[in-house]
C-alpha cells in the first residue's frame, strides 16, 4: 500500500483528493436537499390543507344563500379544479366519490424513484359544513404532493448542472495549475537524472514560486559543488599520480646512479681478468672471466628491466602503434606455430590511452598464449567518433565457465578501463571460435606523445 502510495504521482494525489472532496461534497448536498425538500413538502401540505379549509368553509358559511346545498357543493369542488396542492371532493352517502376537482399537472415530472424517495401519505379531511349540507354528500380536501416533488426533481437537476459544471472547471483549472507548477519538478527530476549519471553542469532557472526558487537554488548550489569537487578530486589524482610517477623516477635514477657505473666497473675488471689471464695461457681464468661478464650482461638486461617497469612512459617512448608491433614480434618469436597480426589505424592517442591499450593488450594476448593454444589472434585498435576501440580475438579453446578465480589479469585490465571512465568485456566469441576482449576508452585531449627516445634506459645499460 505504502509502494503504491509513493509511486503514485504527485498530480495524481492531488486530482484523486479533489476527487474525494467533491464526491464528499456531493453526497452532503444531495442528502442536505433530500431532507430539505422533504420538510419543504410536508410543510406546503400542511399549508395547502389550511388555506383549503379556509376556501371551503368561506364558501358555504352563508347558509341563507344556498338555495341548491347539492349545486352548492359541486361548485365548491369546482372551485378546486387547478389547485397543485389539493384534491377536493364529495363523498357520498353511500360512500363513494364521483365528484372530485382536477389537480393542476406542473411540467416537470419526476421519475418515479424519486417520487417513491419523497413520497408523502396523505389521508382525506373531511370538512364539517353546516346542517344545511346533511344528506347531499360529505365534503373532502386531501393532498397532493406530486406537483411539489417534481419541483424539487427540477431543482434538484438545476443543482447537479451547476455542480457538474463546478467540478469539471475546478478540474480542468486544477489540471492546468498543476501542469504549470509541476513543470519545474519534472525539469528538476531530469536534472537529478544527469547528476546521477555524473554529468554535474545541469542548473534550473531560480524563478516560479518561492518553495520551487529555494528548491531550484539549493540544487545549483549541491550541483556546483559536486562540480567542483570532482574537479579537485580530478586534481587530486593527477596530483598523487605526478607524485608516484616522481618517485618511481627517483627510484630508477637512483638504480642507474648506484648499480650501473658498478655494473661498468666490474665488467670492464671482468675483461681485464680475461686479457691478462689469456696472455697466461690460463684457460680456467678467461673462464671464470667470461662468466662473470655473461653474468653482468644477465644484470645489465634486468636492470634494464626494473628500470622499464619503474618508467613506463619512458620506455614506451615509442608510439603505441609501434610497440603494439614490438610486441607482436616478441610473441611470435616465441610461438612460431601462432599467427598474431595487428591493426592499429594511429600512432597514438596521448599518454594515457596509449599506456591502458598497451597494457591491456599486453595482458590480453598473454591470457590467450597462456590458457587458449589458440591458432591466431588479431589486435585491432581503431578510433571511434568520441572513444578509442580495442579488440584482441583469438580462436583458442575459448573461457571454462566459470572464468578460473585467483588471475588478477582480467581484473587489472578492467581496472585500466574503468580508470579512463570506459569499459572492458571479456567473452567468447559469437560463433563459440574462442575469446574476445573488447574495450572502449573516451578520448581525451591530451596532446599525441612525442617520438623520443629512451637515452636514459640506453646509456644506463650500454
Ligand atoms: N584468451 C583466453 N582463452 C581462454 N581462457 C581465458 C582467456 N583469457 C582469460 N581466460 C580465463 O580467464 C581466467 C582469468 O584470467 P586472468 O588474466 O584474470 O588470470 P590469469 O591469467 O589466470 O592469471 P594472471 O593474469 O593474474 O597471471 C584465466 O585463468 C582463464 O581461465
Ligand atoms: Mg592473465
Amino acid at each position: 500500500m505504502q509502494k503504491l502510495k509513493l509511486a503514485m504521482s504527485l498530480r495524481f494525489q492531488l486530482l484523486g483528493t479533489i476527487a474525494i472532496v467533491l464526491l464528499g461534497t456531493l453526497l452532503l448536498a444531495a442528502w442536505l436537499t433530500y431532507r430539505h425538500a422533504l420538510n419543504k413538502i410536508e410543510t406546503e401540505m400542511v399549508a395547502a390543507i389550511g388555506v383549503g379549509s379556509r376556501i371551503a368553509h368561506n364558501a358555504v358559511d352563508d347558509v341563507e344563500e344556498v338555495v341548491n346545498p347539492r349545486r352548492r357543493l359541486e361548485l365548491l369542488v369546482a372551485d378546486f379544479d387547478g389547485d397543485r396542492h389539493l384534491k377536493a371532493f364529495i363523498i357520498e352517502p353511500n360512500g363513494q366519490t364521483n365528484v372530485q376537482s382536477k389537480i393542476g399537472a406542473d411540467e416537470s415530472e419526476a421519475p418515479a424513484w424519486f417520487e417513491n424517495l419523497l413520497r408523502y401519505d396523505s389521508k382525506p379531511v373531511v370538512l364539517p359544513l353546516p346542517d344545511v349540507f346533511d344528506g347531499f354528500g360529505k365534503f373532502a380536501l386531501q393532498t397532493d404532493a406530486g406537483n411539489e416533488i417534481g419541483e424539487a426533481w427540477s431543482d434538484i437537476q438545476l443543482f447537479a448542472k451547476i455542480l457538474a459544471f463546478f467540478c469539471a472547471s475546478g478540474v480542468a483549472v486544477t489540471l492546468y495549475i498543476l501542469g504549470r507548477a509541476l513543470k519545474p519538478l519534472r525539469l528538476l527530476t531530469s536534472a537529478f537524472h544527469q547528476i546521477g549519471t555524473g554529468n554535474y553542469t545541469p542548473r534550473i532557472s531560480e524563478h516560479g514560486a518561492q518553495e520551487l526558487v529555494e528548491l531550484a537554488r539549493g540544487f545549483n548550489q549541491m550541483a556546483g559543488r559536486l562540480a567542483s569537487a570532482e574537479s579537485s578530486n580530478k586534481q587530486l589524482l593527477a596530483h598523487a599520480e605526478t607524485i608516484q610517477e616522481e618517485e618511481r623516477i627517483e627510484l630508477a635514477r637512483n638504480l642507474h646512479d648506484e648499480i650501473s657505473p658498478l655494473l661498468f666497473c666490474v665488467d670492464v675488471d671482468a675483461m681485464s681478468i680475461r686479457r691478462i689471464a689469456e696472455r697466461a695461457d690460463d684457460e680456467a681464468i678467461v673462464g671464470h672471466a667470461n662468466a662473470i661478464q655473461s653474468a653482468i650482461d644477465d644484470l645489465k638486461e634486468n636492470v634494464k628491466g626494473i628500470l622499464g617497469d619503474l618508467r613506463p612512459s619512458t620506455l614506451h617512448a615509442l608510439s603505441l602503434k609501434d610497440s603494439i608491433d614490438d610486441l607482436v614480434a616478441f610473441w611470435g618469436a616465441r610461438h612460431p606455430s601462432v599467427h598474431i597480426e595487428a591493426d592499429v589505424n594511429r600512432d597514438s592517442w596521448g599518454a594515457k590511452i596509449d599506456d591502458a591499450v598497451g597494457s591491456i593488450v599486453r595482458e590480453a594476448v598473454s591470457n590467450s598464449l597462456k590458457h587458449g593454444t589458440p591458432r591466431k589472434i588479431a589486435i585491432t585498435v581503431s578510433e571511434a567518433s568520441e572513444c578509442v576501440a580495442l579488440e584482441v580475438r583469438d580462436n583458442g579453446g575459448g573461457l571454462k565457465c566459470p572464468i578460473t578465480e585467483g588471475g588478477f589479469g582480467i581484473l587489472g585490465m578492467k581496472e585500466r578501463a574503468t580508470k579512463l571512465g570506459g569499459m572492458l568485456t571479456v567473452e567468447m566469441a559469437h560463433d563459440k571460435s574462442g575469446v574476445v576482449v573488447k574495450a572502449s576508452l573516451p578520448k581525451t585531449n591530451e596532446p599525441e606523445r612525442a617520438k623520443r627516445k629512451n637515452e636514459f634506459i640506453e646509456a644506463a645499460v650500454s
